[in-house]
């Protein structure tokens, strides 16, 4: 459907039309009767500033790039809340892109829409648009909530939202309307959810207790700290009207505050925030997610805080608190509600494409894992959507030679994906890639392995041209990285490996160190999977395709 008026008024100024030709509002009203408003992108055109109004609610305001001519692609925006409402649509660009707007029960380029040539298969992408940060992560009623840093008007970062998406086993994702969108105290940076069982916020409602999400309110000259809350599994939110809960601009003379996780801390009976400010992590306390009292400050982290505890080796009763930023490099320590204290050194368990992990809140106690989520910086060339969630992860923390550290390992559930498994042992290297010929042009799978290197120099596995496992016996690097397996003189590394179109995840010794990289092969390459070296054996070779997640 393609109504309604389209007409132009000089910003701020109607009776000024005909002779003002800068700064020109195109304005348009749509009285809403699809799923979806549908908007028509092109990289050719600027950013303009486009206004949603809507009687009764806030003005929504963002910058997108109608396309006047051709669209690349299309995005949308889901407005089945708003039925039965007129929209009113200002637009600081092209009267003729504005026209192009249309309503409709499904999104366009709905037909195609996962089976993309670029899709991942097996991890979790938005339909449109751009993302980074996983946001409030959290279990709740039978649901693993995924929000996200959401651009819904373009494949690049700007606008943030809260995207969301659920899904009963942490593999299969449904993709639903964004739950946060800008406001006047600004756009909607990271942040984490928490359950309220207590009503210690008196959001609650009956016997049903409220997921607050704690967010960064991105504004034009400061960062601040908000809350929201929820009564309907994370659907719709409401915003707490005493917003902002901390504006700590001037205690910092910096912008930088912002990704608020909050826990609960049980020996306390306390809330916990640790946020981002300026060089580091600080602790701030409350009793009710409202008022916070800033507590402590450590140094040395940067955006999207962490803290969490885990049991060393299993052991429940010897445990250690873990602090990392956005990059992923942690330290081990202890916590007192109001303090971490750091033992040792700073440690890096994963590089590469990893940015910005969160773990999930609220696990139920029968299940006890620390799982992580993480903004995989993979790019998708030619698609209406960019960036990506990695595979869930396990953390644990392992005694090592080195001390105690931190392993990352996809979560079981991610093999009920696996079909068609092969598996051999004992092969040499010509025999090992004879094997591994059939799978040349296998899109996505996993493969397993244990291979021995006969001299110290490199060996690994090549895709199509792309070195995507480099073990360097002469450096001990892999892919570039240090790296010293637990016997430091073994010869022999494991390797598991994730292979979807757009991204290579690779976890070295069950997690000990793991890595994740965009899939570029080599072009005019024609090798397919490959073993490379200097006469290496193969002990244990096991390939399995990977199944898409959105059939
Ligand atoms: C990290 C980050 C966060 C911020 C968000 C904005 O990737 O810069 O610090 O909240 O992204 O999208």
């Amino acid at each position: 459907m393609k109504p309604i008026t389209t007409a132009i008024i000089a910003a701020g100024c109607f009776m000024c039309l005909p002779f003002i030709s800068e700064a020109q509002t195109a304005e348009r009203s749509l009285k809403i009767s699809g799923k979806y408003l549908n908007f028509p992108i092109s990289h050719k055109t600027d950013r303009a500033k486009m206004t949603f109004r809507v009687p009764g609610e806030p003005d929504l305001s963002v910058v997108a790039r109608l396309a006047g001519e051709d669209a690349d692609y299309w995005v949308f925006r889901d407005v089945s809340s708003l039925e039965g409402k007129t929209v009113t649509i200002l637009y600081e660009g092209s009267a003729d892109a504005l026209d192009k707007i249309y309503q409709s029960d499904e999104p366009e380029g709905h037909e195609t829409m996962y089976h993309e040539k670029n899709r991942p298969q097996f991890h979790f992408t938005t339909r449109r648009g751009w993302i980074n940060d996983p946001n409030g992560l959290i279990y709740h009623n039978g649901e693993y909530h995924l929000f996200y840093q959401h651009n819904p008007y373009e494949r690049e970062w700007e606008n943030m939202h809260w995207g969301h998406a659920v899904s009963r086993d942490l593999i299969h994702w449904k993709e639903l309307p964004d739950a946060l969108y800008p406001d006047s105290l600004g756009t909607m940076f990271s942040g984490s959810a928490v359950i309220d069982y207590g009503n210690t916020a008196g959001f609650n409602r009956r016997n049903e207790p409220a997921m607050v999400a704690a967010y960064t309110a991105a504004g034009q000259d400061r960062q601040t700290q908000c809350i929201a809350y929820s009564l309907d599994d994370g659907r719709t939110f409401t915003k707490y009207g005493g917003n902002p809960v901390i504006d700590s601009k001037e205690k910092w003379d910096s912008q930088d505050t912002r990704d608020p996780k909050v826990f609960w801390y049980g020996p306390g009976e306390h809330w916990v925030l640790v946020l981002n400010e300026r060089d580091g992590h600080s602790i701030y306390n409350s009793d009710d997610l409202k008022n916070w009292t800033f507590e402590s400050h450590i140094t040395g982290f940067w955006e999207c805080p962490e803290l969490f505890e885990l049991p060393v080796d299993g052991d429940k009763n010897n445990t250690r608190w873990v602090m990392y930023g956005a990059s992923g490099t942690y330290m081990t320590g202890s916590f007192d509600g109001k303090k971490f204290t750091p033992e040792g050194g700073k440690y890096c368990y994963t590089t590469g494409s990893l940015y910005a992990a969160q773990t999930f809140g609220n696990i139920p106690e029968s299940d006890g894992r620390r799982i992580q989520m993480a903004w995989g910086r993979i790019s998708h060339p030619d698609m209406p959507f960019n960036g990506m969630m990695l595979l869930p992860t396990e953390l644990s923390l392992r005694t090592t030679k080195d001390g105690i550290r931190l392993v990352s390992f996809p979560i079981d559930e991610i093999r009920e994906l696996f079909e068609n498994t092969v598996s051999w042992k004992g092969l040499d290297q010509e025999e090992a890639n004879g094997k591994m010929e059939k799978f040349r042009d296998a899109g996505c799978m996993h493969i397993h392995t244990v291979f021995r290197l006969s001299h110290a120099t490199s060996a690994g596995i090549d895709l199509s041209g792309q070195r995507i496992l480099d073990y360097d016996m002469n450096g001990n690097t892999v892919n570039g990285r240090f790296y010293s397996p637990q016997d430091p003189s073994s010869m022999e590394l494991t390797a598991d490996i994730y292979i979807d179109r757009t991204s290579v995840e690779v976890f070295i010794d069950g997690g000990l160190y793991s890595y994740s990289m965009e899939r570029r092969p080599v072009s005019g390459n024609s090798d397919g999977l490959k073993f490379w070296g200097n006469r290496i054996s193969v002990e244990v070779l096991e390939i399995s395709e990977i199944k898409s997640i959105w059939e």
